[in-house]
């Protein structure tokens, strides 16, 4: 009974595997390292290699006796989706397909998968709720979007009928508890790691993406989710799956909105340092407020965010004073 973590030695990944680990599971990791860091994988066997190769995947879930899947691995930067679509399609989407056909074959049957709120773009109405229409508005969201639509499928296959969790991230931030492992601001454009950055390298100064937008301090809005509860949502959601849970797709959010000036305020009250910034021009395809209806996961999975915007700054603040390289040496 183990479960394959692809993509575990990423991000939320690694979280993921120490909230599986504490919950007593098994876990093997398949990670290619081309974004990942060996050092973020923590009492749990790294394997390094691609999903994308069919015999590696078979002889894993044979030699490991694989009951399930948590599918991490994905390239997931907005601007570079964009900049390189096929790369993005071929990583994200044919190389799951490829890894699906494996597991079915496999008769590995269960399936958590990573996706993202930015399926659906500019959300017309606050808070988003999985009803909303998917208007994916990058190729980033598209791949995340067609793997929900793969997974659909694969679980109407009578032969190997795989069940799946699909859970629609919206903003994930901050670092282990422990302080152990985190995000790093080098690969990590994102707001929170930004903020990180502009109080610790003297440097740099953060650049805020237009403060006129029709929000109360004109900044935007956003539904931060602590990685910690992110993880255990995909615990959740395994759980769900191994009493019977059908096939289902849910939001993973706080509920609540927060704006870049409120993130900017607390990390300003937390560091007791100010953060430089200047006032930049829009970016173009930012939605002015988006954050979740959180409802689904809680009715589903018994899940909900145990933790708030403090928890995540003072996190994402006590790793990136302590690990300025992230993962590198030097730290
Ligand atoms: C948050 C807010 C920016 C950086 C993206 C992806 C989404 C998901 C999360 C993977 C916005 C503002 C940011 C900066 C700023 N990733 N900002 N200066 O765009 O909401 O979501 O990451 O699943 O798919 O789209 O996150 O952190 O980039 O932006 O002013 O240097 O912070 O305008 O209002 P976003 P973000």
């Amino acid at each position: 009974m183990t479960v394959l973590v692809t993509g575990g030695a990423g991000y939320i990944g690694a979280h993921t595997v120490r909230a599986l680990r504490s919950s007593g599971r098994k876990v093997v990791v398949l990670d290619t390292l081309e974004r990942g860091n060996r050092e973020a994988v923590i009492d749990a066997e790294l394997i390094v290699g691609d999903v994308a190769d069919q015999g590696l995947v078979a002889k894993i879930c044979g030699d490991k006796g694989v009951s399930s899947v948590i599918h991490f691995a994905a390239y997931k930067a907005v601007g570079e989706s964009m900049l390189e679509p096929e790369k993005y399609w071929n990583n994200n989407v044919a190389s799951t397909e490829k890894m699906l056909d494996v597991l079915t074959e496999q008769r590995v049957d269960k399936f958590v998968f990573s996706s993202s709120a930015a399926v659906y773009g500019t959300p017309l109405s606050m808070p988003v709720t999985e009803s909303d229409p998917t208007k994916p508005e990058s190729v980033y969201a598209e791949t995340k979007l067609a793997v929900e639509k793969l997974l659909g499928a694969f679980s109407q296959n009578t032969d190997c009928r795989l069940r799946s969790v699909s859970l629609r991230y919206f903003n994930a931030a901050g670092a282990s508890k422990d302080n152990r492992i985190g995000e790093d601001w080098s690969s990590s454009q994102n707001l929170v790691p930004q903020v990180m950055r502009a109080l610790l390298d003297k440097d740099f100064k953060l650049e805020i993406f237009g403060n006129d937008y029709p929000t109360p301090d004109g900044t935007g809005v956003r539904d931060y989710i602590h990685v910690e509860d992110l993880a255990v949502a995909h615990v959740k959601a395994l759980d769900y799956l191994e009493s019977g849970g059908e096939t289902l797709v849910c939001n993973i959010g706080t509920g609540s909105g927060t704006s870049v000036m409120q993130v900017i305020d607390l990390a300003e009250k937390i560091s007791r340092k100010k953060v430089p910034y200047r006032i930049a021009a829009r970016r173009a395809g930012d939605p002015i407020s988006v954050f979740a209806d959180a409802r689904l996961a809680e009715k589903k999975l018994g899940w909900k965010a145990a933790r708030g915007l403090p928890e995540i700054i003072e996190s994402a603040y006590e790793w990136h004073r302590t690990h300025p390289n992230g993962y590198r040496r030097g730290n």
